[in-house]
């Protein structure tokens, strides 16, 4: 699969795609700041990456947006979908594709897709009646419900009687237990692993997969009166973006290297009924998944929908830098579990990790080369203790990034930058005579500067890269391989190291 020696292999990432019907917010940002940090994290390995995202905009859902907003539904999802793609262009997204499932290349897929299903035997006609929740897109069974209400929306549910394509979802217990208990990377954090398995052992029922009530959907190909209902459209953008249906080489190549990233509100739909459309369609090799818990505000989860004030990752960039904010997402929620969103978290983790950690590294380096070491960085010494230190921030760093812990990853890279810091504290060079003994220090210090910066990328893409020219190193941190460009000793010394702004001032909120 991916690869952790810098080998070249393929690496297939992808976000949610995110409804319409509603803005982008910190929660969607959080899911996909994580993907992102993880591609460019596989970038820095040599790995070919494909990161995906896009925008899911059929359905019920969407449909009533739209009319309330007085739009057609495609100039109501076009509007929206704009508004993703420029939060993620804002928030430095470095996805490869934007996918729309308004898209012809998708209708295609999904047609080719569901349609190879079908000739498995495993779809079929019936009638369907239900309770629909029309915020989730789905269907409850009344022990799902609380007072009545959907479980997740807290919101009345509405009974629907429809003709309805079903997937033999049931079809598929034995071949998923044996995939999710096989397979510890499967779906991970394990804990979400146990809880997809556990929804198999419950037993699976057929799902209805088609609506006749609604249009703005994509035709069933063989029965044009129905549209597929809008999750069993979504789940397939994956595959339509890796070619599905259409390059055959292509699809080949990305499938057996794709990484689903998702919050635990979709576990069900992502680990139990996408695994099985796919064994449906005759494709053998199943994703991994990377499951996370709700950015929770007040107790309850950030959304829009759910009644709750959602925040705009527009307000906090403003606020934080988009640096400053992308780090603060990835360091302080742990990937997995529920976590508090919280703006004083973010202002002390800015304060402590960016201004007087890193920041302070920059600037005191830079500063004491230009006093005593006429602006032109030293090369390092090849047996500083400092090189342990790096060492060992690399190998747990490299450890926490194969394993989706992205704030593991950044904790064990900024203990390599505190050890810096402290390492200048020890040996104090700004009062040491200019000679060989400041050389060794100042050297030192750029080397961890080097090798914390080529590692910080993957959550600072602008602020390393300044770091990067100040300390003198040529072309872009980003475009370093790991692990060589971790290895001790790569800074070259005899470059000139600028003296700048600060590159991540103190925050003072306005009080
Ligand atoms: N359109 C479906 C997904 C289809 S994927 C084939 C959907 N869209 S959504 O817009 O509701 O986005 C859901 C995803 O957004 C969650 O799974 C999660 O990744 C992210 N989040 C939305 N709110 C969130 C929080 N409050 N906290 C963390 N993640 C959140 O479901």
């Amino acid at each position: 699969m991916s690869s952790t020696d810098g080998s070249g292999s393929t690496f297939f990432v992808t976000t949610p795609i995110y409804y319409v019907n509603d803005v982008p917010h910190v929660g969607h940002a959080y899911t996909t700041l994580n993907a992102d940090a993880v591609a460019r994290w596989h970038r820095l390995l040599g790995d070919e990456v494909l990161f995906l995202t896009g925008t899911d905009e059929h359905g019920l859902k969407v449909q009533r947006a739209a009319d309330e907003a007085g739009l057609t539904a495609l100039d109501h999802a076009t509007a929206t979908s704009d508004r993703f793609r420029s939060a993620w262009e804002m928030l430095n997204i470095s996805n490869d594709d934007f996918i729309r499932t308004t898209e012809e290349r998708h209708h295609l897929a999904v047609q080719a897709l569901l349609s190879k299903a079908y000739d498995n035997g495993y779809i079929y006609a019936d009638t369907y009646e239900g309770d629909y929740c029309v915020s989730c897109e789905a269907y409850y069974v009344e022990d799902d419900l609380v007072d009545g209400n959907c479980p997740i929306h807290k919101r009345p549910v509405e009974h629907m009687v429809e003709d309805n394509y079903f997937f033999k979802l049931s079809a598929f217990a034995d071949q998923l237990t044996e995939w999710l208990e096989a397979d510890a990377h499967s779906i991970r954090p394990t804990g979400y692993r146990n809880e997809a398995l556990g929804i198999v052992r419950q037993g699976l029922d057929d799902v209805s997969i088609s609506r006749t009530s609604i249009s703005w959907g994509i035709p069933v190909p063989w029965d044009t009166d129905h549209v597929f209902y809008v999750w069993y459209d979504a789940l397939i953008n994956y595959a339509t973006a890796a070619g599905y249906g259409a390059d055959d080489a292509d699809f080949d190549k990305w499938w057996p290297t794709t990484h689903h990233f998702l919050g635990k509100d979709i576990l069900r739909f992502h680990g139990v009924y996408w695994p099985a459309m796919l064994l449906a369609a005759g494709i053998t090799d199943l994703p991994e998944l990377h499951v996370h818990g709700f950015l929770l505000i007040g107790g309850e989860k950030m959304s829009k929908s759910g009644g709750v004030t959602a925040i705009g990752p527009a307000e906090m960039v403003d606020e934080f830098g988009v640096d400053g904010f992308r780090y603060a997402m990835l360091r302080n929620h742990s990937f997995g579990p529920d976590s508090d969103f919280s703006y004083e978290a973010i202002v002390e983790r800015f304060n402590s990790d960016l201004a007087n950690t890193y920041g302070n590294l920059v600037s005191r380096v830079a500063t004491v080369v230009g006093k005593k070491c006429g602006g032109i960085g030293p090369a390092p010494d090849p047996d500083a203790t400092l090189a342990t230190a790096a060492r060992t921030a690399y190998a747990e760093a490299a450890t926490a990034w194969e394993a989706v812990q992205p704030s593991v990853a950044l904790d064990a890279t900024w203990r390599l930058v505190r050890e810096a810091n402290e390492y200048l504290a020890e040996n104090e060079p700004w009062k040491m005579e200019a000679g060989p003994e400041v050389d060794v220090v100042m050297g030192n210090a750029l080397e961890a500067i080097r090798i914390a910066t080529v590692m910080a990328t993957p959550a600072m893409p602008e602020a390393t890269e300044i770091a990067w020219k100040r300390i003198g190193m040529p072309g872009l941190a980003a475009e370093q391989r790991l692990p060589d460009a971790a290895v001790w000793g790569g800074y070259p010394g005899g470059v000139p190291v600028e003296v700048g702004d600060p590159i991540f001032p103190r925050f003072k909120p306005a009080s």
